[in-house]
């Protein structure tokens, strides 16, 4: 009924997401959105049913504030907690249920990119998943923000090398290509392969940069692009799946929203993009994935506790909570 976010532009300063300063953000925001969310939506806080929080994966000092908060919410109103895996969260997006949109069929694959994780899913139903392909190094995300650090924008600048890409030529230089088995990705060479090339363009030329940048953000873009969905080309034709979907913040991006209508029209699938609101990490993302949780009695009780690394799975058991 409302989706709002608490954004920490302390982090700008420093070039990637700082935890300690990530958690005392999120401790002093935590009370005045919730609050927000609350009265944006028109209800008393005795209407809420059931209070869904983001158990993991991140940034443990992050979710240990909003796991605290929802614990002692649930509590204080006497109503069900539901902890929920943030991938589930970005994959059920597509089932926020705002507008007339279709949605994805079961079993539909879904490619998962955000700063953190990139990975093949396929879905089944709503809480049956399956992770088909993944990265061995850096997501997808952090390939975007990394060599946008080299190119001398501030974190995150994913949307600064879309951006720029808009006026550049895609074709204008070539980067290291991975060469992965299976549905799985790598982008670490790729990063080298960039860094190299700008330390040695930049010997020649100081001001290289500067005047190739719209050229090395298209180039770049449609290089980490290409890897993307090399992938889904194969896991759709060789599993038979022809509905497609992206989540997660990196599907915010414009060449992959296009690349995907373009693959669609020519493989003939049914492809889904959520709006941009709930591609980046959001509150809907949650709340949706509670739903269906609480819907099959899901719920967790007190002993609950926040988790930097869980297992891919709609709820993790004790047993698989060693890593
Ligand atoms: O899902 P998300 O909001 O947070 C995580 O759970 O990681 O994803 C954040 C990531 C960042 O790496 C950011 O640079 C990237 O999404 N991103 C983009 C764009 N918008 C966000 N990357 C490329 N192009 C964009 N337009
Ligand atoms: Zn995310």
């Amino acid at each position: 009924m409302s989706n709002l976010i608490a954004g920490q532009k302390v982090h700008e300063h420093y070039g990637g997401v700082v935890p300690e300063l990530a958690s005392r953000a999120h401790l002093q925001n935590i009370v005045p959105v919730v609050d927000a969310a609350i009265k944006k939506a028109g209800i008393r806080v005795e209407d809420i049913d059931a209070i869904a929080f983001t158990k993991g994966p991140g940034l443990l000092g992050s979710l240990v504030v909003g796991t605290s908060f929802a614990k002692s919410m649930a509590l204080a109103l006497d109503v069900p907690l539901i902890d929920v895996n943030h991938m589930y969260g970005h994959v059920l997006a597509h089932f926020i249920d705002d507008e007339e949109k279709a949605k994805p069929a079961f079993p539909f694959l879904c490619l998962t990119v955000s700063g953190g994780h990139t990975q093949i899913v396929l879905v089944r139903s709503h809480l049956e998943m399956e992770i088909i392909g993944t990265t061995i190094d850096d997501a997808a995300g952090e390939a975007f923000d990394k060599t946008a650090k080299l190119l001398g924008f501030p974190y995150p600048g994913g949307p600064l090398i879309d951006k720029h890409a808009q006026h550049g030529n895609p074709e204008a230089f070539e980067f290291a290509k991975p060469n992965m088995k299976g549905y799985n990705y790598s982008f670490s060479g790729l990063k080298t392969s960039i860094l190299y090339f700008l330390q040695n363009q930049e010997k020649l030329n100081p001001k290289f940069i500067e005047e190739n940048l719209n050229d090395l953000c298209a180039s770049v873009q449609r290089s980490i692009v290409n890897v993307l969905f090399q992938k889904v080309c194969k896991a759709a034709k060789e599993l038979g799946i022809k509905e497609i979907a992206i989540a997660g913040g990196v599907s915010a991006n414009s060449e992959i929203r296009t690349r995907l209508i373009e693959e669609g029209k020519q493989r003939a699938w049914n492809v889904f993009i959520p709006k941009f609101e709930y591609c980046t990490d959001n509150a809907a993302m949650i709340a949706i994935t509670g739903f269906f949780m609480h819907q099959a009695g899901m719920h967790a009780d007190q002993s609950v506790s926040a988790q930097a690394r869980i297992p891919f799975a709609p709820r993790s058991t004790s047993a698989s909570q060693k890593n």
